[in-house]
């Protein structure tokens, strides 16, 4: 599953200046901020003749690589509001085409009316859904609102029952059109169109208990038992609060994670986990993999968890949030956290905690966090001839300097197609770290001096891939031997050299 959670587009919203479509240096001199990589972001305010052009240049692309990174049984689901509802909708019908709009959710985001507005006090955001495929289903659901009919008077042993169901046929049946006599001998005429089963299955049911007849023998009742209902197709209309919260239950869930923070420093627009947990609920099977595009201070992250720990479910959840500054707000409170992915990361550290103090619930907590960056290989532009022999040295290693062994693992699960969230551990060869991902399949050093001592012990270990990085060998002739260690030791490991 997919969510996403844009900026709405209100005017009072940032974009990165590289998605507009003209720039406009005095506007983006006057209204913009940088992230921490020095890109900017520009407020995109309602006066930018291009208001409606720039949002949607910052959306397409995301959208149209989300639809790259969607499973085949794939969903996406995009809360907005009015002010880009309808073009998001018309960019989706693009991209995913317009058979695959599976439906548009109404979630009821805020629990007290503004008095205050001149028109209409808007108080709902719209969830987009959209699939890969067009013959994706929602999970059907045991809504406690639609539960609320069963009930139990009687005791039935069967449990909760409701007794309202239909007996009639919906459509036009001559063959189901016969009468019933009661145990006392009343004859109950067929409905219009004629009951919903056969004579036998209709004695087969009354048998079982399913039908009745009513105390003055003048009906025929459905009893429809609790247990036996598979679920049912949630509606779109999400009011009930207690089942998909608000977004001052947003806040209030925020400010009780970070009790220190002023509330006008936390993030201003999180979800609340209810909602998040209820679109869970209703469109993820037990072990997919949930990813959220603009995560903010990470609620779809503790939503999982929740979700997790509540179900025994082993969801994984991918957050992505540029580094948006952290600002200081107008009571001069400057922020604890440099930029939301460092409040998101913390958020989900503390979620995590009471997660697990409340459920006791043994799933894994841990994440690891990942940027974006330039590769890890220094570039090599020169031809030999422009290469003098004093500057030789320069050139040994191919590796920037700034990048670490655990940079290099990462480059090198990721070439190899290695899972991120595989198992990594640590351990020290011959006083060398030795990096083995999912218990010896990748076995890495990365290490400066590494010794035949330490080629032959990796390669003991049988793994699948082996990885060295060219200058760390302590001589030639441990690079020269290298291969010869496997071929004697582990002639089937794939080797491969940064
Ligand atoms: C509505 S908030 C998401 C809230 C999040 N779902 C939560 O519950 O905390 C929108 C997010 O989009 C991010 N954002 C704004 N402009 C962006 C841009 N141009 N590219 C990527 N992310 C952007 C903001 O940093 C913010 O975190």
């Amino acid at each position: 599953m997919i969510y996403i959670d844009p900026p709405y587009n209100t005017g009072n919203d940032f974009i990165y200046e590289d998605d507009f479509s003209q720039k406009d240096e005095d506007y983006a001199e006057n209204s913009g901020q940088t992230d921490e990589e020095g890109n900017r972001l520009v407020q995109n305010s309602e006066s930018n003749g291009r208001f409606h052009t720039d949002w949607l240049n910052m959306m397409y692309p995301r959208l149209k690589l989300a639809k790259d990174l969607l499973s085949d049984d794939g969903v996406i689901l995009i809360t907005i509001d009015h002010n880009e509802h309808a073009t998001v909708q018309m960019i989706c019908d693009e991209i995913f085409g317009h058979n695959c709009f599976i439906g548009e959710l109404v979630w009821k985001s805020s629990d007290n009316s503004n008095n205050n507005a001149l028109t209409f006090s808007e108080d709902h955001n719209y969830i987009l859904v959209y699939s890969k495929s067009p013959d994706w289903r929602p999970n059907f659901i045991n809504d406690p609102e639609k539960r609320r009919h069963f009930k139990n008077p009687d005791n039935d042993p069967k449990g909760p029952w409701f007794d309202g169901n239909p007996v009639n046929n919906p459509g036009l049946r001559v063959n189901l059109q016969f009468d019933i006599t009661t145990p006392s001998g009343k004859i109950i005429h067929h409905p219009a169109n004629g009951w919903r089963w056969s004579r036998e299955t209709m004695k087969e049911k009354f048998r079982t208990g399913e039908l009745r007849f009513s105390k003055d023998e003048s009906r025929v009742i459905r009893r429809t038992y609790l247990k036996d209902m598979e679920g049912l197709p949630p509606s779109t209309l999400l009011t009930n609060h207690s089942v998909t919260g608000h977004t001052r239950g947003a806040k209030y869930e925020l400010k009780k994670l970070f009790p220190e923070e002023p509330v006008t420093s936390l993030f201003s627009t999180p979800k609340p986990t209810l909602l998040l947990k209820y679109l869970l609920t209703i469109t993820v099977a037990s072990d997919c993999v949930v990813m959220d595009f603009f995560s903010g201070s990470g609620s779809m992250a503790d939503a999982v968890l929740q979700y997790n720990a509540q179900n025994s479910t082993s969801i994984k959840y991918i957050m992505i949030q540029i580094k948006e500054k952290c600002i200081t707000d107008k009571a001069g409170n400057i922020p604890t956290y440099k930029n939301i992915c460092e409040m998101g990361e913390e958020r989900i550290r503390r979620a995590g905690k009471k997660i697990k103090e409340e459920t006791g619930a043994d799933i894994d907590y841990g994440f690891r966090c990942f940027r974006v960056d330039s590769s890890n290989m220094k570039d090599v532009y020169y031809k030999p001839s422009d290469i003098k022999q004093a500057e030789l040295d320069l050139f040994t290693d191919n590796i920037k300097e700034d990048r670490t062994p655990e940079d290099l693992l990462i480059q090198v699960m990721l070439d190899l197609g290695v899972l991120l969230s595989s198992k990594i551990e640590e351990k020290k060869i011959a006083g060398k770290k030795v990096f083995s991902v999912e218990n010896g399949y990748l076995i890495a050093c990365f290490d400066e001096k590494v010794t035949e001592e330490v080629v032959t012990a990796i390669a003991q270990q049988h793994p699948f891939y082996a990885v060295f990085r060219d200058s760390s060998f302590s001589s030639d002739s441990v690079a020269a031997n290298f291969e010869q260690i496997f071929d004697t030791y582990s002639p089937k490991t794939v080797r491969k050299v940064l």
